[in-house]
């Protein structure tokens, strides 16, 4: 009766929107670039959080996204910046070439979505970086990073994300549930339920088994290293702080040297 992947990916634009306004990560990226122009590829762009800004401060942005509702919000949000932004899966599509910087930002190593095993993905998407750089340019990675992460897989309970009213009038709850980590793949299983009643009265339910992997520091630094990547910055919060179990992230800034 109704297309579930359309108003569901509709509902999460809008909280995705919402929710996440926050900035510290662009005004570190844009710091680290400087302000001469650059050729900036951002990977999985979404709506543009962090494409819009980056291209109003001067830099000539592509952003790569598969996700065509959250693409459709980019145009709301620009007035005559160099930007541009195509649908691409970017597991499988071309990226380009001859870009000054790329971006894995906003989490996107935990974030990618693809029927590839995640590592190989996740060691993909340094590569796929490698390749569409110029030699000399950088790469600029922002992924959360906890040092134990079992920890995050104690609470029973579901975890609730988003809940609200997207512009359609749908109302929707997004939530993590039977989260499931091993600690010797480091892969967590889980399921995103979406709980929506929409603005025509009807409920919709979509469960959707989704994983992610824990990579750990040793191995983005060798998949780098293996890259032709020397990093130049690495830490742990926005504010620069070293890499700690208070961060829970980690930011790192790297050059292409061949
Ligand atoms: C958390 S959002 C981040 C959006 C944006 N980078 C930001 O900073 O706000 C993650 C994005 O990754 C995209 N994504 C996940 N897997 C993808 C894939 N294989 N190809 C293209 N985009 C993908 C999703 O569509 C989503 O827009």
């Amino acid at each position: 009766m109704y297309n579930e992947k359309d108003i569901i990916a509709q509902w999460n634009a809008d909280m995705y929107d919402l929710n996440e306004t926050y900035t510290d990560d662009v005004e570190l990226a844009l710091m680290l670039m400087g302000t001469t122009p650059k050729k900036v590829l951002e990977i999985a762009c979404g709506s543009g959080r962090f494409l819009v800004p980056v291209a109003k401060a001067g830099h000539d942005v592509t952003g790569l996204d598969f996700d065509e509702y959250m693409l459709k919000r980019i145009p709301h949000k620009i007035t005559n910046e160099k930007i541009k932004w195509h649908k691409a899966d970017v597991i499988y599509d071309d990226w380009g070439t001859g870009f000054d910087v790329v971006t894995l930002g906003a989490n996107f190593l935990f974030n990618i979505v693809s029927d590839m095993n995640y590592e190989q993905a996740q060691k993909l998407m340094i590569q796929k970086s490698a390749d569409a750089l110029a030699v000399g340019g950088h790469i600029f990675v922002d992924y959360v990073y906890p040092q134990y992460p079992e920890k995050w897989f104690h609470n029973p309970n579901p975890n609730i994300i988003w809940e609200g009213t997207d512009s359609h009038g749908n109302f929707g709850k997004m939530s993590l549930l039977d989260n499931v980590y091993d600690t010797k793949s480091r892969i967590a299983r889980y399921i995103r339920r979406f709980d929506m009643i929409l603005a025509d009265g009807n409920t919709l339910v979509q469960e959707i088994p989704s994983e992610k992997h824990f990579v750990v520091l040793e191995q983005i630094h060798k998949w780098l290293d293996e890259a032709g990547f020397v990093i130049e910055q690495e830490c742990g919060d926005y504010q620069g702080h070293p890499i700690s179990e208070m961060t829970n992230r980690v930011i790192i800034w790297a050059r292409k040297i061949r």
